[in-house]
């Protein structure tokens, strides 16, 4: 058997989320060739590259960017936020408005990061090291989608919130979940109305973001996690239905599909963080 690489990894990832280019909060942190057996968690840091060496792995691969580029670069992932709320119908000045705050957070963020920290012991340890983030969010997001269309047509009536949940929880990771399916503003027998997942766009828009959604025809906006401030905004505001499907959950969506073709190719994986 003749392993991955690195870059082969990276190239597995884009062909299933259907990208063309590497999204600038993942990357390749140490390369290496002809991977056999790889440590894959959500979050990575030096000691779990110590464990991976540990465990007798050649390679370690994060969900959540890990430093490098993908940490310093993040921000601009953030636009993403902007392409699916113009697929929603919101207009593109407004939604390039909505992401404004978010995006300065995020690039103060970025500045104050410690951006070579599991880097540098990655490299002491000549061990392989790469994240891939929104590729798997993005596979995600798509299984979320089809999960929603194919369960709210099969009903024969106007989906309500609820049918939108269920349809999420037809997914076995959110079945299986110890955490629950939320929604922390509107309610569940409300009517779901337009339906638009939020994911794949480096992390959730917060309240503005949602806002941008309801203020354009959107009336359920699904988010996989959410500051409670954020919430409190919203609530304030009291339009719209926020479901919140649970963070680890809805990135193991993503993973998962990743993971079945990795092995389907071979390549042993030992999975930790949320794995
Ligand atoms: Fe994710
Ligand atoms: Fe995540």
């Amino acid at each position: 058997m003749s392993g991955i690489s690195t870059d082969g990894l990276i190239h597995i990832a884009l062909e299933l989320a259907g990208m063309r280019q590497l999204p600038a909060d993942s990357a390749v942190y140490v390369s290496g060739e002809a991977l056999a057996r790889v440590l894959f968690g959500i979050d990575i840091g030096p000691a779990e590259l110590l464990i991976a060496r540990e465990l007798g792995c050649d390679g370690v691969i994060a969900h959540h960017p890990a430093g490098g580029s993908a940490t310093l670069r993040f921000p601009e992932v953030l636009a993403r936020h902007v392409e699916l709320m113009v697929e929603h119908g919101v207009p593109r000045e407004v939604a390039r408005d909505a992401i404004k705050p978010l995006v300065s957070r995020a690039i103060l963020r970025a500045q104050a990061a410690n951006y070579d920290h599991a880097p540098s012991f990655a490299r002491l340890l000549r061990m392989p090291f790469l994240n891939i983030h929104l590729p798997l969010d993005e596979i995600g997001r798509r299984l979320m989608v089809e999960a929603i269309e194919r369960h709210t047509a099969s009903l024969g009536r106007e989906p309500v919130v609820q049918d939108v949940i269920d349809a999420l929880l037809t997914l076995p990771e959110f079945a299986q979940a110890p955490t629950q399916v939320m929604v922390p503003v509107g309610a569940v027998d409300r009517p779901a109305g337009k339906v638009a997942v939020v994911h794949g766009a480096g992390t959730n828009g917060g309240a503005a973001v949602a806002k941008a959604y309801f203020d354009h025809g959107v009336s359920t906006v699904v988010y996989i996690h959410i500051a409670p401030e954020e919430v409190e905004r919203l609530r304030a505001d009291g339009r719209g239905n926020l479901i919140v499907a649970g963070h680890i959950a809805a990135d193991l969506v993503g993973i998962n599909r990743y993971v079945a073709e990795l092995e389907a190719r071979g390549l042993e994986v030992v999975r930790a963080s949320g794995l």
